[in-house]
């Protein structure tokens, strides 16, 4: 698909079974960042809407939801899983022409999404609970019981699949839905609860509300009919979500990005762990939350690595999101100005060890030039912030001891990547890191199997795999007194 003609951008959010306005109807306005063009704008939907949204998600959830098997939900799941497939190349325009990940990767990414409905359908009917030995006096067994309706509050970066990662379980689940997707990306989400629909999803069962974070998503949060919360963003959005979900004790899953440490030994090969750190930093124009933000050179191999990261660089292809660069522009305005001012500010504090050229970036829209720069100064915001663009911090160790504590020293705990040749090093090493994933000789490794989350300032909660889908269930124990034993039953 080329260019944006043949795509519709829905105009309307989706609650209770159907497309409809904000109550009051007013809009947000949203953007191609490859051109900086308009492309219409999504409902800013009020507390009155998201009122509305947790009705119908109340409703559903104490009527048919739960009336349907485990296996009936996965029947459906299964179904919009297909329909996903049917309208992918539809859902990859919309979230690139909308976000400016390059279209190729999106559509992979839309493929991924189908596949974590068919992964978590999998599971509907496999929540076993166990059985407890206590005594002979007793029968104890859990059950595994979804939580209620549940809001999910999804960012930017990865539009279509952020939604995908914690809706899918959460349906699985048996728990329905309010999913509020981030002001500037508000389509692919509509047209999944759209999709949904047509699929057989039953109304109410899943409901977008569009708007911003401010309004809709703090109504979502502080809401008396949402029982559980997953929020995806930046660590100050998730301390006040936090703060809030408090009041009603609510059940949080936070994912809140890191500063992720890309570690790499002399016993490493090299241009293997070249060419993964520069897919690892500029994957998504760095707009990743386990983007390798931070890279950790050994001394003897610090220069040549840094010489052909660069010329790696140089090779990178950059433009219109479309027509599937390397690198797209980052994905709104506010954010190309945030990074801006991180790369302004670091070229006065540090050493810039390598820049893209100015004239090789296109002159429309939000683009912004991968940047590497040398950091020893381990206090500065370079080091410190999620600057969640195309910029790299290097630093350089002489020892594993040194790299540890490089690596370790900072507030986030989400990802790091080892690269080495030396196996027990490997291991060592991979357990002093705090973080919640460890990546040895690559980078985002692990599909949707494996449980990701992070630890510290990172969050908490899972996603993914089968820790992903716990955290929309309660266990509840059950316990029977058997009032008489064998021989007392005998004697009547
Ligand atoms: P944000 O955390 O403010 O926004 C993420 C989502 O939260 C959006 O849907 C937004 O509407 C919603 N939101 C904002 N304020 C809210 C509130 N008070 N109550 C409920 N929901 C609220 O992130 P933002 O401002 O778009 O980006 C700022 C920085 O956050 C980025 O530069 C990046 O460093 C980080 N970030 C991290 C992500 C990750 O994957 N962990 C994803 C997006 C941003
Ligand atoms: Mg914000």
């Amino acid at each position: 698909m080329a260019g944006n003609t043949s795509v519709r951008f829905p105009d309307r959010m989706f609650v209770d079974g159907d497309s409809v306005f904000a109550s009051d109807r007013h809009r947000t306005p949203c953007f191609d960042p490859s051109t900086g063009e308009s492309v219409g704008g999504a409902p800013r939907g009020s507390a009155a809407d998201v009122d509305r949204a947790v009705d119908a998600a109340t409703r559903a959830f104490y009527g048919e939801w739960r009336r349907w098997s485990p296996h009936d939900r996965a029947v459906v799941l299964l179904r919009l899983a297909t329909t996903i497939d049917e309208h992918r190349d539809e859902i990859a325009a919309l979230d690139t022409i909308n976000m400016g990940r390059p279209y190729d990767r999106t559509l992979d990414d839309i493929r991924m999404a189908a596949e974590v409905f068919r992964y978590n359908a999998g599971a509907a009917d496999k929540l076993e609970g166990t059985s407890v030995p206590i005594s002979s006096e007793f029968v104890d067994f859990t059950e595994l019981v979804p939580l209620g309706p549940t809001a999910h509050i999804v960012p930017w970066n990865f539009p279509f699949g952020m939604a995908v990662r914690s809706v899918a379980p959460a349906l699985a689940a048996g728990c329905t839905v309010v999913l509020k997707p981030a002001e500037q990306t508000p389509f692919s989400a509509i047209r999944l609860a759209e999709l949904a629909h047509e699929a057989g999803l039953p109304s109410g069962v899943l409901n977008v509300v569009t708007g911003m974070g401010a309004e809709a998503g703090a109504a979502f949060v502080g809401h008396h009919g949402i029982r559980g919360i997953s929020f995806t963003g930046s660590r100050a959005t998730g301390q006040l979500i936090m703060q809030t979900a408090a009041g009603r004790v609510t059940p949080l899953v936070l994912e809140l990005g890191g500063k992720n440490p890309l570690v790499v030994f002399p016993d490493a090969n090299l241009p293997d762990a070249i060419s993964q750190s520069v897919e690892a930093a500029f994957d998504n124009t760095g707009q990743v939350c386990s983007a390798a933000s931070r890279i950790l050179l050994h001394d003897a191999i610090a220069n040549e690595f840094i010489d052909r990261f660069a010329e790696r660089c140089d090779g990178l292809t950059i433009g219109g999101a479309m027509q599937s660069p390397d690198l797209g522009p980052l994905a709104h305005a506010s954010h190309f100005e945030k990074v801006s001012g991180y790369v302004d500010r670091a070229k006065k504090a540090h050493r810039l060890l390598y820049e893209r050229a100015v004239h090789d970036m296109p002159d429309h829209g939000w683009f912004s030039p991968p940047a590497v720069f040398e950091v020893e100064d381990y206090s500065s915001e370079l080091w410190r912030d999620e600057v969640f663009g195309p910029v790299v911090a290097v630093a350089r160790f002489s020892n594993e001891k040194e790299a540890l504590r490089l690596a370790n020293d900072t507030e986030y705990g989400l990802v790091a990547g080892v690269f080495t040749s030396d196996v027990s090093r490997a291991y060592r090493f991979a357990r002093s890191l705090e973080t919640g994933s460890v990546w040895i000789n690559g980078w985002s490794l692990g599909g949707f199997q494996a449980p990701t989350g992070g630890i510290k300032q990172s969050g908490f909660g899972k996603e993914r795999g089968m820790a992903g889908l716990s955290h929309y269930t309660s266990i509840r124990n059950v316990a029977v007194r058997l009032v008489e034993s064998i021989d007392d039953a005998e004697k009547e």
